[in-house]
This record gives structure tokens, C-alpha cells and sequence, in this order.
């Protein structure tokens, strides 16, 4: 069997290379794809649908052999055959079924995949895929639903073939092929990866209504790109992937529709059924349909020119008022983590209210959490803030700013970086509210090595009235969820933010779209999950004990609010 394995796996390859997202999952021809006989009719017992005993009664019916798990199963099935056979036959097509297409088939996705890029042992199950957001989306979640899937699948073909493994038959996974549409309620039904957020946070922005999207690139897909993707993807943007220009973009469609329908693109990990935020970055289902409907057709180029692409200025706040620069540092050789405090002195004559900035590190890899009081906190992946109407915060005449940087490296050679952060200004009279950032953290933790599910949480006590603007929690590599809820005081709680699945590439900022009163003694709630395993395949060293400092995790969050 491992010749029939080797051939499911070359030819989809082949396909997946070409067609894995380039053409509808129908179209695909899986005629040559055979599934697997691992298990034979004798290896499982037709009376009881499990894996037969060596030692168990074996006996031939109809030219078909069988072997019990029970001393009594022969007689048992002597009494029926009928309805064992046929129960037998269909169990033992789907365990065949689920066994090869468990390797060919992304859970994540739900897409055909060449797999052999990752691989996942779950559910006694051998997953593998070939999508590289599936590394990153993938939760045991995931797992249980997609073995439904497959289960679904193996019915549908069972009853398509009749259970027969005939070579030269049409596909053996015919009718496991699903229309986009069918595949699009099954990924609704599953509750696969991040959901974009909800459409009723964020209603359809201004360009979107009435707009006459086509699905071809000058048509439509542009306009799309220009409003949701090019912010990162563009030369300069957070994104090496860039998709300024229809040459540009086909360099980068493989995983387009994987990353779409994982919801892995455009990156936003809160669950859209708690709080609305104003800085969530969404595409609606229309766009969507759009973008599916271009990929389908092979991404056709259309007629005419590509609107222009949007102009963008170097900072994403726009043009700041003043860059600053953290002082010189120099990471020795052999510190492979550790937290620095650099007092940045800054020298305005007078007080200064920031409403916007940004922080640019020379090398995002060294430089990966810093804490710059009223100059912002910023981590890789969301370097920016702007401050909703009215607020600011406040940078006294001539301060001196204490800045808590974070470095990260290898051992053996000493690193520099020259990290900048922009500014931008308010007029002190258009600031009617000051913006105070209190910062919530666990400094006791102790994660133990392997260890999956390692809970600790962190409270903060409000001390006067105040208004909730934003959230800006931090896990690290092992985080794997994390909750912020309030205790009112009069017993009530309220859920603030819900990330199901931690992704320490994305710690964004979640800014509310409106804000949310807490009196004085609420209690603001910090929960994590931790997954200190192998499982976790974000974890450097699932070995290692962990604790709560610059080398281990973190539990914090900084919570903004404004007096009430
Ligand atoms: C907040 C920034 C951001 C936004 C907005 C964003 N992306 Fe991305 N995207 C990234 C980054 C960063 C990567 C690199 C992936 C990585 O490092 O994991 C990426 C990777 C990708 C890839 C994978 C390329 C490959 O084959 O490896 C695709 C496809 C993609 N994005 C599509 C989109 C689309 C489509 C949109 C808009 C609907 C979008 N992204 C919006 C930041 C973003």
C-alpha cells in the first residue's frame, strides 16, 4: 500500500502545486487518486465495527474473509450476514477513506493538498497538509470537525462507488468534491480559524456601498487589495508579500483562498461575537465572494487599466511631527533575552499631548516588545496607535521618558538596532480627555515543561470612575488563548475581548469602537492559556520550564482609559 500511498501523494502534488486554490474544488480531476486498503476486511470485526483480534474466530463468507474482536462474533453474524456485510463494508471504506485523505486533505482549509508540510497525530489520526497558514491557524478544534468532514466525505463516495476499490474506476472521492458554495457553509458550520469580524461591528465602508466589483483584477480585486491588504502588502509594509500590481500579486496567489477562508488574512484573532472594535481589520463575505469568484476563474487580469494604486505615506499615522530615536544600546554577545530600561530624554519646551505613533525597529526580530510609557506600547506586527478624536496622552515639557525594551537573539555575537518612534501632535484644546495606560500583568508564572494547558490570570482593580478605550494584551510564544472580562461592581460581568486561538505574530491592539464604562472597583480580569507542549508548534522548547521574565512568557496587558 505504501505504492498507492506514494501515488496519492506525487499525483496531488502535482495537482496541488497548479491547482490547490487556483480552480474550484469540483473541478479538481481526482480520477487518479485511489484511497488506501490499509486496513483489510479481516482487520476489522463485522460484528462490532473495531479492529479485529488476532487470536479472534475467523471464518469466509461470500469469498470475503473475516476475524472477530469477540470470541462470539461468527455466530453473531451468522445470523444476519446481510446486515453485517453491509455494515462492515462501510466502515471499512470510510476507515480506508479517512486513513488517505486525512494526508491529501488540510483540516484547516478543508481543501485537496499535497500535504507533507506539516503534519499533525490527532484523534489516532495522521493529518497532513501543505498550506503554510495552516501552522499558524490550527487548533485541536480543528480536528474533530474535520474528521466529520471526512466522515460526510467517505459516505458520499461510498455510496457513489459502492464500496469498490476497482482500479480505473471514476474517483473513488467523487461526491467527496464539493461545490465552493457547499464548502463555504461547511467552513460556517465547523467554525474554522479566526471568523473576520462580525458585520455588524463593522457595517460596509463608504467604498464598498454600490460598488460594481467584478471578479477580475482591474475589475475589482485591486479596489479590494487597496482598502484591505495593501496597508502590509506592499514594498515597505509589514508584508514581504506584495500586491501593488497584478504581476506582483500571481507571484503570491497559492494560498490566497486558504488564507481567506481560514480567516488567517487579513490578520485579526479576536472572536467577532465579543466587542466592537474600531481598528478590526475585516473583509466582508461580498468581498470575499469576489476574490473566490477571481481565483475560480484563474485569475483573470480584465479589461482596461487597475485603479491606481493608493498612495502611502512611510508611517501609517501619516506625517508625523517628530521622530524620535532610542538611545544607542548594544546587546551583548552572549545574551540570548533580556529586558533593557533606556531613558529617552526629550526636550520640548512645552508639554506635548501625542494622538498618534509609531515605533520602527532597524530589525523587528531584535527588537520585539517595547514599552514606551506615554510614547506608546508597540510589539512587530501593530508598531502603530492612533488615538481616537479627543484623546491624548500627554509627554511633559523636556521628560524623561523611561523606555522598557525587550531584545531577542541568538548567543555569539553582539546586536545594535536603531529603533525610531513617530509622533504626531494635538492641539492641547481639541484634547478633551486624558488617556492613561495601566498595565495589568501575572509575574508569577510557572509553566511546566510539556505541559498543555497551563491556566494563570491577572486582576486590576479600576480606581475611579473611567471609560475603557483599548486593549493591548501580550502572550508570548506558548500563549494559546486569552479572555479580559470586568466584575462591575454590582455583581454584573461583561465580557471584553476573546482570542480562542493566541498567535504571537498578531498582538494587536483592540480598540473599542465604543467605549466602555468601568466604575471605580471593577475588576478587570486577564486570562491565559498556556501550551507549553510539542503540540504548540509556535514553542521553541517544549522542554523547558517557564517562567515569567525577558527569556520565559508573559501574562500583561495595558488596559487605556479615560476619566468618565
Ligand atoms: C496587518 C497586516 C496585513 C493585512 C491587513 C493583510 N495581510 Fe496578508 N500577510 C501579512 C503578513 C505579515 C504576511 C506574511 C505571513 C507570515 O509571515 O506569516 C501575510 C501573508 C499573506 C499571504 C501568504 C502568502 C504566501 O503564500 O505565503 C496571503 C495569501 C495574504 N497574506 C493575503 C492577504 C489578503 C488577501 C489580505 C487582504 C484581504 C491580507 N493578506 C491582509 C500581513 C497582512
Amino acid at each position: 500500500m505504501r505504492y498507492v500511498r506514494l501515488i496519492v501523494v506525487i499525483v496531488a502534488a502535482a495537482l496541488c502545486q497548479r491547482a490547490f486554490a487556483l480552480l474550484p474544488a469540483n473541478a479538481i480531476d481526482l480520477s487518479k487518486l485511489k484511497i488506501s486498503e490499509k486496513q483489510k476486511s479481516e482487520d476489522l470485526c463485522p460484528v462490532h465495527l473495531v479492529p479485529s483480534k488476532p487470536d479472534g474466530p475467523k471464518w469466509e463468507y461470500e469469498g470475503v474473509k473475516y476475524r472477530g474482536s469477540t470470541p462470539d462474533a461468527k455466530d453473531v453474524f451468522r445470523k444476519e450476514p446481510a446486515k453485517y456485510v453491509e455494515a462492515h463494508k462501510e466502515k471499512l471504506w470510510e476507515n480506508n477513506f479517512i486513513e488517505s485523505m486525512s494526508r491529501i486533505w488540510c483540516p484547516v482549509t478543508d481543501q485537496v493538498n499535497p500535504g507533507g508540510l506539516e503534519e499533525w497525530f490527532e484523534l489516532d489520526i495522521h493529518w497532513e497538509s501543505c498550506c503554510t497558514f495552516c501552522s499558524q491557524t490550527v487548533s485541536e478544534e480543528h480536528f474533530p470537525a474535520a474528521l466529520e468532514r471526512l466522515k460526510r466525505r467517505a459516505l458520499e463516495s461510498y455510496k457513489l462507488s459502492g464500496g469498490k476499490y476497482v482500479e480505473g474506476a471514476a474517483s473513488p472521492v467523487e461526491g467527496a468534491i464539493r461545490s465552493e458554495t457547499e464548502l463555504a457553509a461547511l467552513t460556517k458550520d465547523a467554525k474554522l480559524g479566526a471568523v473576520a469580524a462580525s458585520d455588524v461591528c463593522n457595517p460596509e465602508p463608504a467604498w464598498l456601498k454600490g460598488a460594481k466589483l467584478e471578479p477580475t483584477y482591474n475589475g475589482g480585486v485591486a479596489t479590494i487589495f487597496a482598502n484591505r491588504c495593501l496597508r502590509c502588502h506592499r514594498p515597505g509594509g509589514l508584508s514581504p508579500v506584495d500586491f501593488t500590481t497584478y504581476q506582483s500579486v500571481r507571484n503570491w496567489t497559492k494560498n490566497m483562498q486558504a488564507s481567506l477562508v481560514s480567516g488567517a488574512m487579513p490578520p485579526w484573532p479576536a472572536d467577532p461575537a465579543v466587542g466592537c472594535f474600531s481598528n478590526a481589520l475585516t473583509i466582508t463575505q461580498k468581498e470575499k465572494d469576489v476574490l473566490f469568484a477571481w481565483i475560480n476563474a484563474q485569475f483573470p487580469r480584465g479589461e482596461g487599466a487597475a485603479p491606481a494604486a493608493p498612495m502611502f505615506s512611510e508611517w501609517n499615522i501619516g506625517e508625523p511631527d517628530e521622530v524620535l530615536t532610542l538611545p544607542e544600546y548594544v546587546v551583548p554577545k552572549d545574551t540570548v533575552a533580556e529586558y533593557k530600561e533606556l531613558v529617552l530624554e526629550t526636550s520640548f519646551p512645552e508639554d506635548r499631548w501625542i494622538v498618534a505613533s509609531e515605533l520602527r525597529a532597524e530589525d523587528p526580530f531584535l527588537v520585539v516588545e517595547v514599552d514606551a510609557g506615554p510614547l506608546g506600547t508597540f510589539y512587530p506586527g501593530n508598531p502603530f496607535e492612533t488615538l481616537p478624536d479627543g484623546v491624548g496622552r500627554l509627554l511633559k515639557a523636556g521628560e524623561k521618558v523611561s523606555v522598557r525594551v525587550r531584545y531577542v537573539k541568538e548567543a555569539g555575537f553582539e546586536a545594535q538596532d536603531e529603533t525610531k518612534i513617530a509622533l504626531k501632535f494635538g492641539k492641547a484644546d481639541a484634547i478633551k480627555q486624558k488617556i492613561s495606560d495601566s498595565r495589568v500583568a501575572q509575574t508569577e508564572l510557572k509553566i511546566p515543561a510539556g505541559a498543555e494547558k497551563y491556566e494563570a490570570r491577572a486582576e486590576y482593580t479600576v480606581k475611579s470612575d473611567s471609560k475603557l478605550v483599548s486593549m493591548l494584551p501580550n502572550l508570548r510564544e506558548r500563549g494559546n488563548r486569552l479572555t479580559i472580562s470586568a466584575a462591575l461592581p454590582g455583581g454584573e460581568t461583561t465580557q471584553l475581548l476573546n482570542i480562542p486561538r493566541w498567535r504571537y505574530k498578531w498582538r494587536m491592539r483592540y480598540q473599542l469602537r465604543d467605549a466602555i464604562e468601568l466604575p471605580k472597583g471593577t475588576v478587570v480580569t486577564v486570562a491565559a492559556v498556556y501550551d507549553n507542549s510539542a503540540k504548540n508548534t509556535d514553542n521553541p522548547d517544549p522542554e523547558a520550564e517557564v517562567k515569567a521574565d525577558a527569556t520565559g512568557e508573559t501574562l500583561e496587558c495595558w488596559l487605556g482609559l479615560v476619566p468618565k
